[in-house]
């Protein structure tokens, strides 16, 4: 038997559901947006707990949960599956779903299925995806005019990071961030709801978001968007290194995990666990009648 499910965590009754209105409502007051990442149903019930505004069934799931090295080998099924599992931990917050490589690229149709299942099978609120070139700007209009929220991504877009000539900052000469400029604006006019700017110049953001009516959510972008954003792995530091630049690290939740198997393992091997409490005990008069049972 394994540990006991839906372990209940306080939130505040009083809390309402995060809706594009109210997001719109906190841009508007200049009250920050919080968003964090979530991959499953204990990192959404922290999420909750928190009373974060937006989580992210990010795609980074295929380095922080699934091992891999980019985020490219992800498939929408994982994320799936993955979005399902945030969704049973959530209450309030805007779950978004992020489309995965090769799950919206070929075409807006493609786009709008992919957008669906997340949506119908995982229970999404809205679903994001990376790019503001004409391509991710149309798939995006198409979602939207289906029904369905579509937050952007600009800057550091790591689906497309061998293109961009690696993971690093995006947005350091005046042509590369009017590039992005034109692609957040681009993304707006689509009817994107927000936009994620990812690894761009603290000051290069300043001057952009005077063009901007919708939230902007930073990751590596500076103190001047409307909100943050940190992938959950990376600031509760669930991983191997510090990672990118910009992470602020708020706990090391990987070193517990490593002492505390270890200290299990030592338990284990020096027959120190279990203990009598936490075994199960048993009539004495059914024991005996068992060894009965047993040498007839
Ligand atoms: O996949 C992800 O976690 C993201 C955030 C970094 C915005 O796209």
């Amino acid at each position: 038997m394994s540990s006991h499910p839906h372990v209940e965590i306080p939130q505040d009754p009083g809390r309402l559901p995060m809706t594009l209105p109210r997001l719109a409502e906190k841009r508007r007051l200049g009250d920050p947006i919080v968003m964090v990442t979530a991959y499953d149903y204990p990192s959404a019930r922290a999420a909750e707990a928190a009373g974060v505004d937006l989580v992210l069934v990010g795609d980074s799931a295929a380095t922080t949960v699934l091992g891999y090295n980019a985020t490219t080998p992800v498939r929408l099924e994982d994320m799936l599956v993955l979005a399902a599992a945030a969704r049973r931990g959530l209450k309030t917050p805007l779950l978004i779903g992020d489309l995965p490589f090769g799950s919206y690229e070929v075409s807006d149709q493609q786009a709008i299925a992919t957008a669906v299942r997340m949506v119908q099978e995982a229970g999404c609120d809205a679903v994001k995806l990376e790019g503001g070139g004409p391509a991710p700007a149309s798939r995006a209009r198409a979602i939207v005019g289906a029904g369905i929220p579509v937050m952007g991504h600009v800057g550091l877009t790591p689906q497309t990071s061998t293109a961009l000539g690696g993971w690093k900052a995006q947005g350091r000469t005046a042509g590369a961030a009017a590039q992005i400029a034109a692609q957040a604006a681009a993304l707006q006019e689509a009817g994107c709801f927000a936009v994620v700017f990812e690894a761009i110049p603290a000051a290069v953001t300043e001057e952009l978001m005077g063009r901007m009516e919708i939230p902007v959510i930073g990751i590596g972008a500076g103190p001047a968007t409307d909100g943050q954003v940190l992938v959950f792995h990376d600031l509760l530091g669930i991983r191997e290194g510090l990672g990118p630049r910009f992470v602020k690290r708020y706990a090391d939740i990987q070193a517990e995990m490593n002492a505390g198997v270890a200290a299990y393992a030592e338990d284990v091997r020096a027959r120190r666990y279990p203990g009598p409490e936490h075994t199960y005990k048993v009539d004495p008069a059914e024991l005996e009648e068992l060894r009965a049972l047993l040498t007839a």
